[in-house]
């Protein structure tokens, strides 16, 4: 098997590390536009192997797709970054002409693969994915849910004092500081709704605290996060390489599912080997699911700025 990570940057060099300690795949192909960036992560990444004991090859290559032939996963990272103040929205322009050339890159030399994107804005950088290569739905997936709820059980965790591997928590929605939705009606510590021990004031802080999970990094880092969203793109990648079937809220394209059309938004669905399988509905109250048509309202506006963009 093997996995092509786009972008040698913070994240995009995080997740190929993850991806080559779990071993999921014999070659991993780490591309980078900057000349010599991505041979130099990968090779610092293979000089890691006999320590930590891997045997994924790391190859890194200066924007030569044809290295990436035969990948059965892609994954996007390319783009630029958020700076302190500034939101996910604010770098669609760029990312957008960047996003679109590197899918059309990558699906030549790998017609088959499933396409992962992290790149921001991502529920609109998904949807420019899924329109501008055609591709089947189910192989296009955009990573944010799975970070966010990352998040959301990092801030659960603290309040509970609790295991992270006791808590079920989930993000749904856009992932944006005002787009996405964490549910807290629905987070369990091992099947008890954590409800039953938080109060209402405390949920609703780690809820607002999960919602800037981002930015609050952002803001301390001076620039955005990688060792969770490349984690979680890891995770992400697992899923599909091993087909786990493990249940991720994902950015997926719904035709009704959620009551949403013609959109990429976070829900939960199943990931195993041919992409995302299926959606689960979780049967949303009618609070959740006013906030997650408001935050499709928010998308879909972004996604209209696609059309004066890339045309
Ligand atoms: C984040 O939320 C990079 O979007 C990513 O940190």
């Amino acid at each position: 098997m093997k996995v092509t990570v786009v972008g040698a940057g913070a994240v995009g060099a995080t997740c190929a590390d993850n991806i080559a300690r779990k071993e999921l795949v014999e070659e991993l192909v780490l591309v980078d536009i900057k000349e010599g960036f991505a041979e130099g992560k990968a090779l610092d990444i293979m000089q890691t192997s006999s320590l930590l004991g891997f045997d994924t090859r790391v190859i890194g290559v200066t924007n030569d797709y044809a290295k990436t032939a035969n990948s059965d996963v892609v994954v996007i990272t390319s783009g630029i970054p958020r700076k302190p103040g500034m939101t996910r929205e604010e770098l669609i322009g760029t990312n957008a002409r960047i996003v679109e050339t590197v899918c059309k890159n990558l699906l030549e030399y790998s017609p088959n693969a499933i396409v992962v994107v992290i790149s921001n804005p991502m529920d609109t950088m998904t949807y420019l994915a899924l329109k501008s290569t055609g591709l089947p739905k189910n192989r296009i997936i955009g990573m944010g849910g799975i970070l966010d709820s990352a998040r959301f059980k990092t801030y659960l965790q603290k309040s509970l004092n609790c295991s992270q591997g006791d808590l079920h928590a989930t993000v749904i929605g856009g992932h944006g500081d005002t787009t996405m939705i964490p549910l807290t009606r629905l987070a369990t510590l091992n099947g008890t709704p954590v409800s039953n021990m938080l109060d209402a004031d405390q949920l609703k802080q780690v809820a607002a605290d999960t919602m800037v999970g981002g930015a609050t990094l952002t803001k301390l880092l001076g620039t955005s996060a990688w060792y969770a969203p490349g984690a979680a793109g890891a995770a992400l990648v697992e899923s599909i390489i091993r087909n786990e079937r493990k249940v991720f809220p994902c950015c997926v394209y719904l035709e009704g599912e959620y009551g949403q059309n013609d959109i990429c938004l976070g829900v939960p669905v199943v990931i195993g080997k041919n992409g995302w399988e299926s959606i689960i509905d979780y049967k949303l109250n009618e609070e959740e699911q006013a906030a997650f048509n408001k935050s499709a309202d928010a998308v879909r506006n972004m996604n209209a700025v696609l059309d004066t963009l890339v045309a």
